[in-house]
């Protein structure tokens, strides 16, 4: 609300004039006029061979929104920001990005993957970061600026020179997330990208990605098994229901003020829905697993 407020206040009618000149603006604030791709997913099925991983999925995600996708393991959400990321079709129904189909890899569309592995081994954590730069043309001296700025984003300058076999998984995670901002997608997809991270470096890292969304525009689909994560980063959180066939089960709007506080009434009211929700799918999916019987177990407190 704030933020509005203050976009819109103009200058001028008695305004201070500050005569000093304006500090030079970072890349992230630079980016900050550009806004994110508005993402449609229309009746979006995704099949591999005969199983069917999603159906039926519809998502209208609208530029700059910041979406939190939820769900039970195995449901299907990697498969769907692959599909977002363009690394897989769609075998049935539509999915644009600004109206365009998303028909492969695209360097608006970055993806932040589950696993770190998606790293090149063989270059430094700063030729990793400057990859997107490179290809693009820019100098060696913009380069630089960019792994100066995205590297002190996630804290690991002083790994510049490593190479991502001598750094620990979690540091791997967040060379992946710089590499990604360094594009400055209008599409930052992530998939459980603060999984393998100590508590204390993922809330580091939640405060910058809310930051970095902010400041830029973009639109951000965050897969997560945190609904605490969710709470706090999402405008609207959705969750799957359990696969095969997994589809949108619920979808909810955070209507709560920036930054969130976790104890506000409200989210934890919240909270309460999604874990009913998410209980729910994981049950079945634990039953469609033949897990009843830990269940029961569970249920009984064993
Ligand atoms: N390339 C593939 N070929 C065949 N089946 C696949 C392929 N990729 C995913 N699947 C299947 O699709 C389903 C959804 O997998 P996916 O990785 O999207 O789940 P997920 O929701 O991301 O799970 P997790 O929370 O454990 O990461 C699973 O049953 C998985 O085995
Ligand atoms: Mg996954």
């Amino acid at each position: 609300m704030t933020e509005g407020i203050e976009k819109e206040t103009a200058p001028g009618n008695g305004a201070l004039t500050v005569a000093t000149a304006p500090a030079p603006r970072t890349r992230t604030e630079q980016a900050a006029e550009k806004r994110g791709a508005a993402l449609r997913v229309e009746g979006a099925g995704i099949t591999f061979g005969d199983f069917r991983a999603v159906q039926n999925i519809d998502l209208d995600i609208p530029a700059g929104e910041f979406l939190c996708l939820l769900g039970p393991s195995g449901c299907g959400k990697s498969t769907l920001l692959s599909a977002m990321a363009g690394f897989i079709q769609v075998s049935e129904g539509s999915l644009t990005a600004d109206g365009v189909p998303v028909s492969g890899p695209d360097p608006e569309l970055g993806m932040v993957f589950q696993s770190s592995e998606a790293l090149f081994d063989w270059m430094t954590v700063h030729q990793n970061v400057t990859f997107g730069p490179r290809m693009r043309g820019c100098s060696r001296a913009e380069q630089d600026r960019v792994a100066d700025e995205f590297l002190g984003l996630v804290g690991l300058r002083h790994c510049a020179d490593r190479y991502p076999g001598q750094l620990s998984g979690g540091m791997r995670q967040r060379v992946q997330i710089a590499r990604v901002l360094a594009n400055e997608p209008g599409v930052v997809l992530m998939d459980e990208p603060f999984g393998a991270l100590d508590a204390q470096t993922r809330q580091v890292l939640q405060q910058e990605t809310a930051r970095i969304w902010r400041s830029s525009g973009c639109t951000v689909v965050f897969v997560t098994h945190d609904i605490d994560e969710a709470i706090l980063l999402a405008d609207r959180v959705a969750v799957m229901t359990a696969g095969p066939a997994a589809s949108i089960k619920s979808l909810y709007t955070v209507d709560l003020p920036r930054p969130r506080d976790e104890s506000d009434p409200a989210a934890l009211r919240l909270r309460n829905k999604l874990r009913e929700d998410i209980g729910e799918e994981v049950r079945k999916a634990m039953r469609d697993q033949g897990l009843d019987d830990q269940l029961d177990r569970e249920a009984k407190g064993a």
